[in-house]
C-alpha cells in the first residue's frame, strides 16, 4: 500500500480561517493526505493567510522565504514539496504572490478551496496554478464532510460557517473585497453539519460568519430565516450544550436575535459586538452605519433579554482624522459599557479601501500611545471581570487535559479558561465549579455538587475571547 502523503497547514487570522483550514484538510484527506504537525516531512504545505492588517499580510512573504529553504532541502533529498497559499492574501494579491514568490505552486482564494485537488494536479502538469475567482457554485456543496475520527480529534467545540462575506463596506476593511458579497448557507445544510458534529461528541457550536447576524438563509419552510431563528433550530439538536455566534454587526441585531438570548439557555450570554470607535464623527467616516447611541441601545436590549450577558468588542485607534477628543469618546464608551474583554488595533491602511486614500493620518507615535491607553483600560476591565468570578459557582464545559497532572481545562460561559483537578471522564460535560483563585487569565477551582437550575453568574457586568474573530 502507498504511504499516505502528508499535509501541513498553517492558519493565520480569524476563526473562519481555522474552520477553512479544517475543511481543506478534509478535502485533501479524500485525496489520501494526512495532517502532519511539522513542515519538514510535509509533501504539501498550505499557508492560510490573513489580509486584515498590514502586519498579518506580510507574514506570508517571510514564511515563504523560510519555506523556500525547506523546499530546496526536500528536493535535494529527492522529495517534491508543494506549496499553496490560500486565504485572503491569496485573494487580494494572487498575481503578486506568483510574481514575488516562485516557490509557490498554487494560489487559491477563500471561495475556491474546494478546487484544491484540481489546482495541485494542474500545478504538477503545468508548473503553477492560480484561482481567485468567486465561482458561481457554492463551495460548501463540494466540500467533503469531516470523517468521524477527524471530528473527534478536533475536540468538543467546533466552528460552523453559516454566512460568508460582507456587504457593509466599512471604509477601513478589506473583507468585502477578499471574502466577497454576503452569502448565507441554507438552514438544512447547517443542521446536517451540526448533527454530524453532535453525533461525534461535539458539545459546543460557534456559528461563524464575517457578519453572522446578517444571516438570511433559506429555511426548510421555504422562507428566509434570520440568525435568531437558526439559533432556535440548533438549540434543538440533542447533544449541543452550548451555542455561540461570531462576529455580529450592531445594525443587524434584530428582535429574533434578542429573543433567542431571552429564550435559549444554551445560547451563551457572551457576545462579541464590535463598535470600532466611540466617536460618531469617526463612526461616520468609517461608514459603520450606526451611532454610539444606536450601539448602546442594542446592548441595552440584549441586557434586558438576558441579565447575565457580557460583551466584548473590537476597536481601531488612529483611524484617519481621529482627534484626541474622538479617542477620549472611545475611552468614555468603554468605561460606560464595562467589557469582559476586547481587541484593539492600530489602524492599518489597506490597499483598495476608501480609508487608505484619506489624508488626515494620525502619527505612529500618537497611535502607539492611544493603543496603550485603550488597552490599559480594557485590561483593567477584563481583570475586574475575572476577579469577580472568585467565590462564585459557575458552569464550565470541560474540553481537555491540562499541562499539570490530573488537571482538566474547560471554559466558562464567558470563555474564561477554568482548571480543576478531576478525572478526564468529565471532558465534554458542563459541570458547576466553585472558583477559588485566578492565575493570570485562568480561573482555578473545584467541582461543586450539581444543584439543578443555576444561572451563569454574571461575574461583574461583564474573558478573553479565544482566537481573533472574523469581520463585522
Ligand atoms: N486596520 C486596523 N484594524 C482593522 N480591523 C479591520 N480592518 C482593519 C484595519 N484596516 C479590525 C476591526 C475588525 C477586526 C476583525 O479587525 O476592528 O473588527
Ligand atoms: Fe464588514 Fe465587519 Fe469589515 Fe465592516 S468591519 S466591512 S462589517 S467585515
Amino acid at each position: 500500500m502507498k504511504a499516505p502523503r502528508k499535509l501541513h497547514i498553517k492558519s493565520y487570522g480569524c476563526q473562519m480561517n481555522v474552520y477553512d483550514a479544517q475543511r481543506m484538510v478534509d478535502t485533501m484527506a479524500n485525496e489520501g493526505f494526512v495532517e502532519t504537525a511539522t513542515v519538514d516531512d510535509a509533501d504539501l504545505v498550505i499557508l492560510n493567510t490573513c489580509h486584515i492588517r498590514e502586519k498579518a499580510s506580510e507574514k506570508v512573504y517571510s514564511e515563504l522565504g523560510r519555506l523556500r529553504i525547506t523546499k530546496e532541502e526536500a528536493a535535494r533529498n529527492g522529495r517534491r514539496m508543494n506549496i499553496a497559499v490560500a486565504g485572503c492574501v491569496a485573494q487580494a494579491e494572487g498575481n503578486e504572490i506568483i510574481r514575488r514568490a516562485p516557490v509557490v505552486d498554487v494560489v487559491v482564494g477563500p471561495q475556491s478551496y474546494h478546487h484544491l485537488p484540481q489546482l495541485l494536479a494542474r500545478a504538477s502538469s503545468h508548473g503553477r496554478a492560480l484561482e481567485t475567482e468567486f465561482p458561481l457554485e457554492d463551495k460548501f456543496g463540494f466540500l467533503p464532510p469531516p470523517k468521524p475520527d477527524a471530528i473527534r480529534a478536533r475536540g468538543i467545540s467546533s466552528f460552523v460557517t453559516v454566512q460568508e462575506g460582507c456587504d457593509k463596506f466599512c471604509t477601513f476593511c478589506v473583507v468585502p473585497y477578499t471574502r466577497g458579497a454576503e452569502v448565507s448557507r441554507p438552514v438544512a445544510n447547517i443542521v446536517e453539519d451540526v448533527l454530524r458534529l453532535a453525533d461525534n461528541g461535539v458539545r459546543e457550536i460557534t456559528l461563524i460568519g464575517q457578519n453572522v447576524n446578517a444571516y438570511h438563509g433559506e429555511g426548510p419552510d421555504g422562507r428566509v430565516w434570520s440568525l435568531g431563528t437558526l439559533l432556535r433550530r440548533i438549540a434543538d439538536i440533542p447533544g449541543i450544550a452550548r451555542i455561540r455566534y461570531s462576529t455580529s454587526h450592531p445594525r443587524d441585531v434584530d428582535d429574533t436575535l434578542v429573543a433567542a438570548h431571552r429564550d435559549l439557555p444554551a445560547l451563551m450570554p457572551f457576545v462579541h459586538l464590535p463598535v470600532q470607535s466611540g466617536s460618531d464623527r469617526i463612526l461616520s467616516a468609517m461608514n459603520r452605519r450606526h451611532t454610539v447611541e444606536d450601539y448602546r441601545r442594542v446592548l441595552d436590549r440584549l441586557r434586558a433579554a438576558r441579565q447575565d450577558i457580557a460583551f466584548s468588542s473590537d476597536f481601531i485607534v488612529g483611524f484617519p482624522g481621529e482627534t484626541e477628543e474622538d479617542f477620549r469618546a472611545t475611552l468614555a464608551l468603554v468605561t460606560q459599557i464595562g467589557y469582559a474583554g476586547a481587541y484593539s488595533f492600530k489602524y492599518s491602511p489597506r490597499p483598495g479601501t476608501p480609508a487608505a486614500d484619506m489624508r488626515e493620518t494620525v502619527s505612529a507615535a500618537e497611535m502607539d500611545q492611544r493603543l496603550v491607553r485603550l488597552q490599559e483600560l480594557i485590561d483593567s476591565q477584563q481583570s475586574a471581570f475575572n476577579q469577580a468570578a472568585i467565590g462564585n459557582t459557575v458552569d464550565v464545559l470541560f474540553e481537555r487535559t491540562g499541562r499539570n497532572p490530573g488537571q482538566i481545562v474547560g471554559r466558562t460561559a464567558y470563555l474564561q479558561p477554568a482548571h480543576v483537578l478531576a478525572s478526564p471522564d468529565i471532558i465534554g460535560q458542563v459541570l458547576p465549579v466553585k472558583i477559588e483563585t485566578l492565575e493570570r487569565y485562568s480561573l482555578l477551582g473545584q467541582l461543586a455538587p450539581s444543584s439543578g437550575a443555576r444561572a451563569n453568574t454574571p461575574a461583574y457586568r461583564q474573558a478573553p475571547a479565544s482566537p481573533m474573530t472574523t469581520g463585522a
